[in-house]
């Protein structure tokens, strides 16, 4: 009995001293684990006779309870320790930044965009939108498109059905001019806006897409000139493309809702495959490009949306959003511009907290 107690002692003590479970667990096979003193000690107990093994028999029993016993509560002092230990190492600082780089970008067209809202309002311009479905009237008519005019077969409209199932008279606007029209009616004259957004025309290819972008000008006011458009344009040229050495040359056009129509180009140079915008076109190794359409605003326009023409005058201005960008960020596809693919998206788009200022500049890379 003295062997038995000398093991009890031993093992209990082994388990006290036990500072991790692999070391506890050793413990459990030493004496409960199928070859361990208890195990074996019970295996003695069928070589007895009946009066050794009555005395013997419950000593060993309460020698194992009391290890089982001294396992177990070690083993949640152990488990409780490793919990608290982890729970102490794994603590959440809510107050550290976040620990993964922020997701998603500015799309390049929503940047430029944002970019001419800041250039222009600094010019006294403020942002106005109509709707992306639109009438015929506002589209056409009032822009001195009347049903005749063949100006309308140029732009390849999306119309809707309607009950007759002619459908030409609701329509996704073909261009941002549409807003000049109701900009007027709702503010009168004298007014200076622009107009960013979604445009339609039934077109696809490298250098079209369905859908695209514009952005209109507009100013009335008393006494405005060709000359006022040539500064606000050239002013704006210059804020956009961050040089000064923008070259503008104004050539004659038409467009149906301005009267005289100027066609606005830009000198440049093609530098590493890209068309880089300064310096005049007639200089050596660079050319005209086309980049604005314009015009003093025709006066049956200006009286479609309630204006007196004999009192207000002034100019508007047209240009593709998206050609901008590619221009100035140097993207060549317009198509890749709606495909979604996210790594076009990493590469070319903006950080949220890069918000073009005149300050910071308006084109301030991430
Ligand atoms: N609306 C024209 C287009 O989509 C662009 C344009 C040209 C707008 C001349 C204007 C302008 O305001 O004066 O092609």
């Amino acid at each position: 009995m003295t062997e038995l107690t000398t093991q009890t002692t031993a093992s209990l003590g082994a388990i006290a001293a036990a500072t991790t479970l692999d070391m506890l667990e050793e413990q459990r096979l030493a004496a409960l684990g199928k070859k361990g003193w208890i195990s074996l000690a019970l295996k003695t107990l069928g070589q007895m006779s009946a009066d050794e093994r009555k005395d013997a028999a419950p000593a060993i029993q309460a020698a194992r309870a009391e290890v089982a016993a001294a396992l177990d509560a070690r083993k949640a002092e152990l488990e409780g320790a490793a919990l608290a230990e982890q729970l102490a190492r794994e603590t959440l600082d809510l107050t550290l930044p976040a620990p993964f780089a922020a997701q998603g970008s500015i799309h390049p067209v929503s940047q430029v965009m944002d970019e001419l809202a800041e250039i222009f309002a600094d010019l006294g311009f403020s942002v106005a939108t109509g709707p992306e479905i639109e009438d015929d009237w506002h589209n056409f008519t009032a822009l001195n498109m009347d049903e005749t005019h063949p100006a309308r077969a140029m732009h390849d409209t999306f119309y809707f059905p309607d009950k007759t199932g002619e459908g030409r008279e609701v329509l996704l606007r073909t261009h941002t001019s549409p807003v000049q029209i109701r900009a007027m009616q709702e503010h009168g004259a004298p007014i200076r806006i622009i107009a960013p957004g979604r445009v339609y025309r039934s077109d696809s290819d490298a250098t079209h897409t369905p859908m695209f972008h514009q952005i209109e000008g507009l100013v009335i006011d008393k006494d405005i000139h060709l000359g006022h458009l040539k500064w606000t344009l050239e002013t704006f040229l210059k804020a956009f493309f961050e040089r000064e050495d923008i070259v503008l040359r104004l050539r004659p056009s038409y467009f149906p809702f301005t009267e005289p129509s100027v066609e606005i180009d830009v000198g440049y140079a093609m530098e590493g495959g890209r068309r880089i915008v300064g310096g005049s076109g007639d200089e050596p190794g660079h050319a005209w490009m086309e980049v604005l359409g314009s015009g003093m605003v025709n006066r049956r326009v200006i009286a479609a949306a309630g204006l007196d023409p004999d009192q207000w005058q002034g100019f508007a201005f047209g240009t593709g959003v998206d050609r901008l960008a590619q221009l100035k960020y140097g993207m060549d596809d317009l198509r890749a511009f709606f495909d979604g693919d996210v790594r076009w998206l990493r590469h070319y788009g903006f950080s949220a907290y890069d918000q073009p200022t005149l300050s910071a500049g308006v084109g301030a890379r991430a």
